[in-house]
C-alpha cells in the first residue's frame, strides 16, 4: 500500500498543489465512493457546519482534514448546489492559520445577515492531549463566496467559568432583534451540557448561562448542539457523548438526542415534553439543520462515528454526510423524509409484486447506487427479513420481527468489517401491524433505510466486496410485498 506521511498539524496552505492531486488521484477509484452523497475528494470529512440557503444557493460546509484518513487539524470544506441533489465543490472555506485557531477551526452554524452568510466556528487550542481551550470564531461569506475571517475574532475568548475547555460549536440564531448562540459543553464535574451567550449584533456576546433542562448526569460532553421552531413547538438536538446503552437506546460509542418542548430564552429553561433519538443505524452523529426558502427544515447528519476506523481508510478518504432529510413534527415524534429532489435522480425503473408464503424473492440488480421503495400489506407472518448486499458469504441483513415488533439490523456479514468491538447488530421498535412501508437509500457503502414514513431511521455503512450486489425478501409466513427499484445516477 502506498504511505502518504503528513503531520497531523499539516494546513492546505503547507502543501504542494501537486501532492494534494496526488492523494485525489489516489482516492479516486475507490469503489466504496458514493455517487450521490457529499463526501470528500481525499482526506476525512466528519461533522457537517454551517448549513444554509444563501443568495438562492444551498451551501454545505464540512470539517475535514485534506491529507488522509485521520482526525488532522480540521478545515472547513464547503460544497455549493442550486437543487440539493447537483454539488459543486468549492475553494476550502476556512483554513486555521490564525493563533486563536491553531489547532483546528472546529464545527459552528450559519446565519444570513445584512447580504452576506456569517459562519461561526470554534477554534480549537490544545496544550497537550488533555488540555485544551476554545475561541468562537468568525468568517463572513459575500454573494461572490469571498470568505474573510473576522478582524475582531475570536469573538469569544476562551471558557467561561464552570466548564473544561470542552465548549465549543456554535449554532447561532436570531430572535426578535437578538442573536443568541448556544454551545456544547462540559461542565467542570464532566458531565455535559448546554451554555448560551447572547448579543445585540452578532459580534460582541455576552456570557448568558447554561440551559436547565431535566437531562442531568447525561453523558459527558454534549456536542454540536441545533435549536429550532417547527409547527410551534421548540426543538432542541444534540449529541451527548458517554451514554451508557439502555435496551434500544444509545446502543453506539456517540449518540444523537432530539427534544421536544418549549424554551424560555430569559430564563434559560428547556422544558422537555418528548425526547428521543434521531436515528438507530452504527453511523449517524452530530446533525444539523437549516430552513430553506420554501421553509422546510432540513437535516443532514454525518454518516460516521468518531475513533472508529473505516475500510476505505486505506484509501486515504473516509465517511459521507446523510442525504438531506426534510423534517416533519407528528405528535412530538420528528419524522424524517428524504428531500423529494431526490426523485430526480432516478432512472431504470423496475418494480415487482406478488405475494410471499414462507419463501424467498429475489430482485434484479445492476448498480449499487439506489432507491428501493417497498410495501409490505396483508402481512401474516412471524418475520421478514431483507437482505442488501447480498453476495458470496455477504449479506446486511433487515429483520422485522413481528411479534416483538422490534427491528433490527446486522452488518456482522462482510469481509470489510466496521466496529467489530460496539457490535453488529442495532435495533429499533417500530408498530408494525398488517403494513410496512420502507424508502431505501444505497449508495455504494451506505444505506439508508427510512421506515414507516420516517418514523424509524437507520444510518449505516457498509463496506461489501463485489461492487453489485443482490436483494432479496424472505418472509416466515405470508405477505403481499410491491417493490419499486429506482438506480440513482447524477
Ligand atoms: C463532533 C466534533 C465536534 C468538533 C468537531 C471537530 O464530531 O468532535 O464537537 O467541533 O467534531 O472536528
Amino acid at each position: 500500500m502506498k504511505q502518504f506521511k503528513f503531520n497531523k498539524y499539516t494546513t492546505i496552505l503547507e502543501v504542494q498543489k501537486e501532492q494534494l492531486e496526488e492523494l485525489i488521484r489516489f482516492s479516486k477509484n475507490d469503489p466504496w465512493k458514493p455517487i450521490f452523497h457529499i463526501h470528500p475528494e481525499c482526506g476525512l470529512l466528519n461533522d457537517p457546519n454551517g448549513l444554509s440557503y444563501f443568495n438562492k444557493e444551498y451551501h454545505v460546509f464540512y470539517q475535514w482534514f485534506p491529507f488522509g484518513s485521520i482526525h488532522g487539524i480540521k478545515h472547513w470544506a464547503h460544497v455549493k448546489s442550486k437543487d440539493l441533489v447537483h454539488w459543486e465543490r468549492m475553494p476550502v472555506a476556512i483554513i486555521p492559520t490564525e493563533e486563536y485557531e491553531v489547532h483546528g477551526a472546529y464545527s459552528g452554524s450559519a446565519i444570513v445577515k445584512n447580504d452576506e452568510l456569517l459562519l461561526f466556528y470554534t477554534g480549537n487550542i490544545k496544550y497537550s492531549e488533555e488540555t485544551r481551550t476554545a475561541n468562537q470564531c468568525l468568517a463572513i461569506m459575500n454573494k461572490k463566496y469571498k470568505i474573510s475571517k473576522s478582524l475582531v475574532n475570536p469573538v469569544i475568548t476562551g471558557i467561561p467559568e464552570g466548564y473544561t475547555g470542552h465548549v465549543r460549536d456554535p449554532k447561532v440564531w436570531e430572535d426578535s432583534g437578538k442573536y443568541y448562540m448556544m454551545l456544547g459543553a462540559q461542565r467542570k464535574n464532566l458531565t455535559g451540557t448546554l451554555i448560551i451567550y447572547e448579543s445585540n449584533n452578532a459580534i460582541d456576546w455576552n456570557f448568558k448561562g447554561e440551559l436547565k433542562t431535566s437531562l442531568v448526569n447525561f453523558g459527558y460532553m454534549w456536542e454540536c448542539p441545533d435549536f429550532f421552531k417547527l409547527q410551534g413547538k421548540d426543538i432542541l438536538v444534540f449529541s451527548p457523548q458517554g451514554m451508557e446503552k439502555n435496551g434500544h437506546d444509545y446502543q453506539n460509542l456517540d449518540n444523537v438526542i432530539y427534544a421536544v418542548g418549549t424554551l424560555d430564552i430569559n430564563e434559560l429553561t428547556f422544558d422537555i415534553e418528548y425526547t428521543s433519538e434521531l436515528d438507530k443505524g452504527f453511523d449517524f452523529y452530530v446533525p444539523q439543520t437549516f430552513q430553506d426558502a420554501l421553509g422546510r427544515r432540513i437535516m443532514f447528519g454525518w454518516a460516521g462515528m468518531p475513533e472508529i476506523q473505516y475500510p476505505s481508510d486505506i484509501n486515504q478518504w473516509a465517511h459521507c454526510l446523510t442525504v438531506p432529510r426534510e423534517l416533519i413534527l407528528e405528535d412530538n415524534v420528528l419524522k424524517q423524509k428524504p428531500v423529494r429532489e431526490l426523485e430526480t435522480l432516478r432512472n431504470d425503473h423496475k418494480n415487482i409484486q406478488g405475494m410471499l408464503d414462507d419463501n424467498l424473492v429475489e430482485m434484479e440488480n445492476d448498480s449499487n447506487s439506489y432507491e428501493l421503495d417497498l410495501e409490505f400489506t396483508a402481512i401474516q407472518s412471524s418475520e421478514i427479513q431483507l437482505t442488501l448486499f447480498k453476495s458470496e458469504g455477504e449479506a446486511f441483513i433487515i429483520c422485522f420481527d413481528l411479534k416483538k415488533n422490534v427491528v433490527s439490523i446486522d452488518r456482522q456479514n462482510f469481509v470489510n468489517s466496521v466496529g467489530k468491538e460496539y457490535g453488529y447488530v442495532r435495533t429499533g421498535e417500530l408498530k408494525i401491524g398488517e403494513k410496512i412501508t420502507a424508502r431505501i437509500f444505497v449508495d455504494k457503502s451506505i444505506v439508508e433505510i427510512f421506515l414507516n414514513n420516517g418514523d424509524l431511521v437507520f444510518t449505516s455503512r457498509i463496506f461489501p466486496k463485489e461492487t453489485i450486489t443482490r436483494i432479496e425478501i424472505s418472509a416466515t409466513g405470508t405477505l403481499t410485498y410491491h417493490v419499486d427499484k429506482y438506480n440513482l445516477t447524477r
